[in-house]
């Protein structure tokens, strides 16, 4: 089979926000603890680091990093993480059935944070607390000095504000799960009031309030119509989540994935915009995709649940999926997703960074390793530069149980007019068939093939693991080239590609 594409720069989507390449770190199992933070580890720095892991998140490329939480953010006091180390009280996490000792809080991440080079998007418990607490953190995050909150951050040792921009307004507030869940009326209300609260003590942050946390949930549309018309004026975005596994071994389905996220932002954005509309406002929300990932549910449920009245572990192994090749190949379709809707997705977060749900791993006394997934997101993160850019794509189709008829390929690309470099990214989602992709590139001038870069294998269901933490990297495809205008490209089955080019 094969495909054709046109790239040209005039058909712009939009420019690319380097907040698209946002992560999340939640204090979850062993994210935190025994993930970035091992004082023992033999990596670890004067602050009890891992610099193998600090390494491999640089090389990830990240921008903003949502914290403390998901659910965790709903059980959360912000004053336990502040403050001499030795004071700090150990807590029930109620979310994840586990201990918080508290030993990384605010300003210890705030200093990872600089190592990695990435910035806070702070998420405000809106679960179990409300508006006061919320001004309270910011305070304490953002004024210079002169207030009770603003001083005592000095006093622990961070002269500098955080100067914190992006807020998330809750977690989750849609889910039956959530610490304080409520109906979209309570929550729109409640986070109305936080929001204008924030903004009286801070006016240049940005906020999210809280959409559904899956299109899937019983109230999706009608909780983002009824919280938006509470919050309209009040923030700058709404959130999306969304995870993905292959169910019942339906991998055909699972191979389209994107193709739910990218009608999940269609309705959110349609959505917004009816309130916009309503309300007579020139103003658009734009959406914080704030957690997206493969994420095998399922087996949470049932393997890893912690339950009983005298077990609240400290950093239990947690969310510890190990990612095949055909789970980088949804990953990476689903930062296509991301990309295609770059006019409307201004910022998103991968859920999570390391050990839950995570691009890296690692073993306590032991090394750091990349996932499958790290390939398409490192890439992607590095050679999405410029603008995305409206391809006309012309594919064969293939039927699936869960989504329909639905493109064998899907791609996106991009163009930065500051370097003349595009790149382009690719999946074939057949499980039996090589594609070969013909791309008028005419309109980008005389370009040739600069890098490429592929995720597949013979085996769709490998990955790397503890014992072989190499079997899966990134490959080149060699078949890339561009001749008379024309880029032609042949992907194996079950595959993502990216290709620079300039
Ligand atoms: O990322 C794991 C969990 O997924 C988060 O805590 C929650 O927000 C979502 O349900």
């Amino acid at each position: 089979p094969s495909a054709r594409i046109t790239v040209d720069p005039h058909f712009a989507i939009g420019p690319i926000q380097r907040k698209l390449f946002g992560g999340f770190v939640e204090h979850l199992g062993r994210h935190v603890y025994d993930g970035i933070y091992e004082p023992g580890h033999e990596t670890a720095d004067a602050e009890g680091f891992r610099q193998d892991v600090i390494d491999l998140v640089k090389e990830l490329g990240v921008s903003t990093i949502r914290y403390p939480g998901g659910n965790f953010v709903s059980g959360f006091r912000w004053e336990d993480s502040v403050g001499p180390v030795e004071d700090r009280p150990r807590r029930l996490d109620l979310a994840w059935h586990s201990t918080e000792t508290n030993e990384v809080g605010l300003h210890e991440f705030s200093g990872w944070l600089d190592k990695v080079g990435s910035d806070l998007m702070m998420a405000v418990n809106l679960g179990t607390r409300g508006t006061l607490e919320a001004i309270d953190l910011l305070e304490y995050s953002n004024i210079r000095s002169g207030t009770a909150l603003s001083d005592q951050r000095v006093a622990n040792g961070k002269a500098d504000p955080f100067d914190v921009r992006m807020w998330c307004l809750g977690n989750e507030m849609d889910g039956p799960w959530q610490l304080g869940h409520r109906s979209a009326d309570d929550y729109g209300k409640v986070a109305s009031m936080a929001a204008k609260g924030m903004r009286q003590l801070d006016p240049s942050i940005e906020l999210v309030v809280c959409g559904s946390s899956s299109a899937h949930m019983p109230t999706f549309g009608e909780w983002e119509r009824t919280v938006l018309t509470h919050t309209y004026e009040d923030v700058d975005y709404i959130s999306c989540h969304a995870y993905y596994e292959e169910k019942n071994g339906d991998l055909a389905s699972f191979l389209a994935s994107a193709v739910d996220m990218d009608g999940f932002i269609e309705t959110v954005v349609a959505t917004a915009d009816h309130v916009g509309a309503v309300r007579g406002s020139k103003k658009k929300i734009n959406i914080s995709f704030d957690e997206w990932n493969v994420w095998y549910i399922e087996r949470f449920h049932g393997v890893d649940k912690i339950e009983g009245i005298d077990n609240w572990p400290v950093a239990p192994r947690l969310l510890e999926d190990i990612y095949s090749v055909a789970d980088a190949v949804v990953f990476g379709n689903l930062m296509i997703s991301l990309l295609k809707h770059a006019d409307r997705v201004t910022s998103a977060s991968l859920a999570q960074l390391v050990n839950v749900i995570a691009p890296i791993m690692t073993e306590p006394g032991g090394p750091a390793w990349k996932q499958t997934t790290f390939f398409p997101f490192s890439v992607t993160s590095r050679l999405a530069q410029g603008d995305a850019l409206q391809l006309k794509l012309d594919a064969p189709t293939y039927s699936t149980e869960v989504y329909g008829e639905v493109p064998l390929v899907d791609a996106v690309a991009t163009h930065d007019a500051e370097t003349g470099r595009s790149a382009v990214f690719l999946v074939n989602r057949s499980q039996t068939e090589a594609i070969t992709i013909t791309a008028d590139v005419s309109a980008l001038g005389d370009v040739s093939v600069l890098e490429t870069h592929a995720v597949w294998d013979e085996d769709v269901y490998a990955k790397n693991t503890l014992e072989d933490r190499e079997r899966v990297t990134a490959k080149t495809n060699d078949t890339a080239v561009v001749a008379d205008g024309t880029l032609t490209v042949t992907l194996p089955p079950v595959s993502w590609t990216a290709i620079a080019l300039g």
